[in-house]
């Protein structure tokens, strides 16, 4: 299949580029770089060993998306391309907003009108919101958001639905991430937030790299047995290959199909930095400070509808995730940038 990868260049976009191509596919980047490098694009093809069609273009630029797709005719559509910070997004609701949603329309517009019936959605378990139980399972009601960003994607996901129901035609894969970290394990492709880290494993591995003092976990009188938030943490060539399976999987299926990519077992802050410490040799200086506003205690998924229906379950451990953060930050400490 050739495969259209809005926000290719990303942390996680670029992951599943390399996924898809040695899986035997091709793929075409389309990105304004607004959170990545063109750099990444080059160490996708380093890494796959092939080269990549990568556009510059904003995805909301829906004459540039449609020729690219009169150019490259695709079977698929995988939408990375959202702006994802949660605090920002408090700051700055009209641009998320307007990026992420837009983003969402355009693509669908372009679709119809080339004949493209597939397409996959890099959604969050942050669409659950604030009262579902966990673990959480696909058929819980979508939850209330704490924060812009959630809300751009509880829309997100309303609109491919509606879309899909008004289109006999369009298949539908709603992926909904829980807390993806790591990178890959040749160390050449991995996360590079600009600005202060928001998430917690960038912001570990700068501390063990030196280029932050030390991390402040934010609350210890949570509910949780070390007091700490837990969170599932999966790493991000796992949830590649559920992509790859996920865009192998809207060719053979019509409607909306939603997908929780997690390991189905919670893990700490402190246990994070305790396996970072032990995976990379560096003590990881921290201290504890208040809670943070809008975390939740904790929440995991319920991974086996992913299991039963795509053949996909997390592979990798809490140690890979860690030695291959590690590895990545070691051998790039300014990201793409080094
Ligand atoms: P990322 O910022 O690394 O990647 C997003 C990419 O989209 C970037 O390369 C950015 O330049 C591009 N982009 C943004 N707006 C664009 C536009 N208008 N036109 C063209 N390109 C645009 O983020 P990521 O971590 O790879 O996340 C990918 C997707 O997964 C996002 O939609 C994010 O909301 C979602 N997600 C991420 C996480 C996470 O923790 N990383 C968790 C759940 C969901
Ligand atoms: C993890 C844990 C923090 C930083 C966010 C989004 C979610 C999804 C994934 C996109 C929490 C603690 C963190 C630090 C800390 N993204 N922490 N000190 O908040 O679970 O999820 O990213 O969809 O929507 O909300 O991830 O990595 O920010 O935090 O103690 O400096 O680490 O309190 O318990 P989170 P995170």
């Amino acid at each position: 299949m050739r495969i259209l990868l809005a926000g290719g260049a990303g942390y996680i976009g670029s992951h599943t580029a390399v996924e898809l191509i040695l899986a035997g596919h091709d793929v075409v980047i389309v990105d304004n770089y607004s959170n990545s490098s063109p750099e990444a694009v080059e160490r996708i093809e380093e890494v796959s060993g092939r080269s990549v069609v990568a556009y510059e273009a904003d995805v909301r630029d829906h004459d540039a998306v449609c020729s690219i797709m009169r150019e490259y005719p695709v079977d698929c559509v995988v939408h990375f391309a959202g702006l994802k910070a949660v605090g920002e997004s408090v700051r700055k609701p009209v641009e998320y907003y307007r990026n992420n949603i837009d983003t969402t329309l355009t693509l669908l517009e372009c679709m119809r009108e080339r004949g493209v019936h597939n397409i996959v959605f890099s959604s969050s378990a942050t669409v659950y919101g604030e009262e579902n139980p966990y673990p959480y399972v696909e058929t819980m009601p979508r939850g209330r958001c704490s924060n812009p960003y959630g809300w751009t994607k509880f829309m997100m996901e309303q609109i491919l639905e509606d879309a899909a129901r008004a289109d006999a035609e369009l298949s539908v894969v709603l992926l909904r991430y829980f807390n993806p970290i790591g990178a890959h394990p040749s160390g050449r492709m991995g996360e590079d937030p600009q600005g202060i880290p928001n998430n917690l494993m960038p912001y570990v591995a700068q501390v063990a790299v030196g280029r932050r003092d030390h991390l402040t976990i934010f609350g210890n009188d949570y509910p949780t047995p070390d007091g700490t938030c837990r969170r599932d943490y999966i790493h991000v060539m796992d949830l590649a290959a559920g992509h790859v399976k996920a865009v192998e999987y809207t060719a053979a299926h019509k409607g909306t199909e939603i997908f929780n990519l997690g390991t189905g077992t919670p893990c700490s802050v402190l246990e994070i930095v305790r396996a970072f410490e032990e995976n990379s040799g560096v003590p990881v200086k921290y201290e504890f400070g208040p809670r943070r506003d809008g975390d939740l205690a904790e929440f995991w998924a319920d991974a086996d509808k992913a299991r039963d229906e795509l053949g996909w379950t997390a592979a990798r451990t809490l140690s890979d995730m860690c030695r291959d953060s590690w590895n990545w930050q070691r051998q790039n400490p300014k990201g793409y940038e080094s």
